[in-house]
């Protein structure tokens, strides 16, 4: 949908020290995965996940820049606008799933858990952050009947090191019929090549820099593919992923110029 609904903010919760979620007073009916566009008058609009897709429908915020921190800002009764939900959500059709999320980057995916665990599925997630502090929706996971591990950069909470190690662990002695992951590029890279060896289809939600957000500018365009993350994405299955050169070693800013992850191909 295109058209600009204005929400007014119902809740506001602030799950971390940098994360907070806004409950608004709209109902958008989004899949897990899809994102709005939200639009500060006089700020900027740019995209963000749904993390409550049913009912009142709920955006989870990182202060990171200027559009984020006017974002956190506001309180109940103040108003944003909303378009959408766009975008391709996650495809669930395995018994057995397995979800792995950094940061912010659960923020779609907790919709998922609970959406699956509701249809009887087995849900695990490994749940990882820099710190403690900013672990996010655990509590929301576990209340859902989610099975949740926790890896910790700093070793503040959970396994001291990455979601990745605690995922390498857990395949050693167990398999899912499928694989969600969100989060920072690098993470969601080692994610689908460690599900790749174990042969469990992996989906991941792409995070690319958007300017129309509808698909017409080309901004989002995955090289080698041809693919918008805007609109055949954010999700993506990993044999999508693995026709792109790009996935994995940069992103375009809003310039287009070419931003390395870590090393260059
Ligand atoms: C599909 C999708 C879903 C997203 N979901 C969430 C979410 O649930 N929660 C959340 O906190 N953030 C989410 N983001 C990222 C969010 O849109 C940006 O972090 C936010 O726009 C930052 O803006 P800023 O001005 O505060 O920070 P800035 O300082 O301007 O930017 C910080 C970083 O945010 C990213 N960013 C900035 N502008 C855009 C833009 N127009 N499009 C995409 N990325 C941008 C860039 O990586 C940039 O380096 C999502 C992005 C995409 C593409
Ligand atoms: S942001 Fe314009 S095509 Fe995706």
């Amino acid at each position: 949908m295109n058209t600009m609904e204005i929400a007014k903010i119902k809740r506001v919760v602030k799950d971390t020290q940098r994360i907070k979620t806004f409950i608004l007073d709209i109902d958008v009916s989004a899949i897990p995965g899809q994102f709005v566009m939200v639009w500060l008058p006089d700020v900027d609009e740019k995209p963000m996940s749904v993390s409550y897709t049913s009912g009142d429908m709920g955006i989870t915020i990182l202060e990171l820049g200027d559009f984020t921190r006017r974002l956190c800002e506001l309180k109940v009764g103040g108003k944003i606008g909303i378009r959408g939900p766009m975008g391709r959500g996650f495809k669930v059709y395995g018994d057995r799933l397995l979800l792995v999320g950094g940061g912010v980057g659960m923020a779609p995916l907790a919709p998922l858990a609970e959406d699956a665990i509701k249809e009887g599925k087995e849900v695990t997630a490994i749940v990882g952050a820099i710190t403690a502090k900013e672990l996010l929706f655990v509590e929301r996971l576990k209340k859902a009947g989610v099975r949740v591990f926790v890896s910790t950069d700093d070793g503040t909470a959970g396994y001291k090191g990455f979601t990745t190690d605690v995922l390498q662990e857990l395949l050693q002695k167990e398999t899912f019929d499928q694989c969600f992951t969100c989060g920072p590029e690098i993470m969601m890279f080692k994610v689908l090549n460690i599900a790749e060896d174990k042969e469990i289809p992996t989906q991941a939600s792409l995070h690319r820099y958007f300017k129309c957000g509808i698909g017409i500018c080309g901004h989002c365009v995955l090289d080698g593919t041809g693919l918008r993350v805007c609109k055949e994405g954010p999700t993506f299955r990993d044999k999508e992923l693995r026709k792109s050169h790009e996935f994995g070693y940069y992103w375009r800013n809003a310039a287009g110029q070419k931003i390395y992850f870590g090393v260059k191909k």
